[in-house]
Formats: structure tokens, sequence, C-alpha cells
């Protein structure tokens, strides 16, 4: 079968729903954010991708802090909503219950299953969008969404997206097809 070269514009996906928050100017500021993963083991580093013309980079480079919040299917409209106004423009910081842990200057959703709060290890600067490297200062969720202490994702219903072309789309987890770092010991010989 032959290949199809298509357009370079394509990020990996699915990626998880995702609301990045920090304090701007003061008031809690929250958008949706999907370019995020892990850099490091230990410290745990994150990093996020944020682009410079965003509010929220005012507060990340301000308290050199933000927080990362993995919403359930619930949040999906709030979640979206975070990503389509600034601000700048609109208060988002009453749309959601915002919680502190540690550091006072970064924000988190309540709502939200998962919240990571981070400090900033590092910046780095692209053409058009800030790499912002998180260590993780504390990961806060709750037992309702845990199995035997861990995290069960079948409990907090995590927010899936894609986006294969011009057009993003929200799903929900679909099933489980087996252990990582356990099924491919079937092919050991
Ligand atoms: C599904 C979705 C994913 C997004 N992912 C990112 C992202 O990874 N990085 C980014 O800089 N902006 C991303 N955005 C855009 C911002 O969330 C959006 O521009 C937001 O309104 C900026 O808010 P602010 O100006 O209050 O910071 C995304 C938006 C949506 C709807």
């Amino acid at each position: 079968m032959s290949k199809i070269k298509m357009k370079s514009n394509l990020a990996p996906f699915p990626k998880p729903g995702c609301i990045i928050g920090a304090m701007v100017d003061g008031r809690p500021n929250f958008m949706n954010i999907v370019w995020v993963n892990r850099m490091n083991i230990s410290p745990n580093i994150l990093a996020a991708s944020v682009n410079v013309k965003h509010y929220t980079l005012k507060g990340i480079k301000q308290n050199q802090s933000f927080s990362l919040n993995f919403p359930s299917i619930d949040l999906v409209e709030k979640t979206d909503y975070v990503g389509l106004v600034s601000g700048r423009d609109v208060d988002k910081s009453k749309l959601f219950e915002v919680f502190y842990g540690d550091d006072e200057n970064t924000p988190m959703i309540r709502e939200c299953p998962i919240n990571i709060e981070c400090k900033v290890h590092d910046m780095v600067e692209l053409p058009d969008h800030v790499v912002v490297f998180g260590e993780v200062l504390n990961v806060y969720s709750e037992e309702q969404y845990m199995t035997d202490g861990a995290l069960d994702p079948k409990k907090f219903n995590p927010i899936v997206f894609t986006r294969p072309g011009p057009i993003g789309t929200y799903w929900k987890l679909g099933d489980s097809i087996g252990r990582a770092w356990s099924i491919g010991k079937n092919l050991f010989e």
C-alpha cells in the first residue's frame, strides 16, 4: 500500500483535555491547552506550549508558576469555552471553583479530577509559542477518582481530544486493550 504525503501541520493525537491555570495581574485565569507532555522523571517536569499572544503567558511569567487541570467529560463545554475567549477580554476566574495548594499564586480548578501545581523550571521561546517547563510541586485528586489508591481513568472520565485535520473533536475514553510494559512480553522468545 502506498503512503500519501500529507501536510506537515499535524500534532500527535489523541491528547487529554487540559486547562492551564495562572494568576494574571492578581486574578486567576484559565485556558484550554492540549500541547502538554512529560519531559523528565526526577524531578517530574512537564512541558506546556503556550502561544506568545495568550494572556495566560503573562501570568506564568509574572509568578513563575502554573497549574494543569484535567477535566472530566462533564466539563467539556467550559473546557472549550476557556479556549475560545481570552482573559484579556473576559473574566474567566468565576467559571470554576478555584482552590490553592502550597502556592497562593497558582490557581487550580476544584471541579477537575486531577490538578497539578507547577513552578517554572525553564522557558524556551519558539517563533510563536513559549514552551513552559514546569517542575511538579504537587498533584491533587480525590478518593472518588481512585481504585486501590491509584488514579483510575474509568472513574475520572478524561476528555480525549483529536485533531487529524482542521477540525478538532472531543471524545470520551474507550476500552482498555492491554497492560503497558506487559502485553508486549507476549512476543518475547
Ligand atoms: C481544543 C483547544 C486546544 C488548545 N490548545 C492550545 C495549546 O496547546 N496552546 C495554546 O497556546 N493555545 C491553545 N488553545 C488556544 C487557547 O486556549 C485560546 O486562545 C485561549 O482563549 C487563550 O486564553 P487567554 O488569552 O486567556 O490565555 C487551544 C484552544 C482549544 C479550543
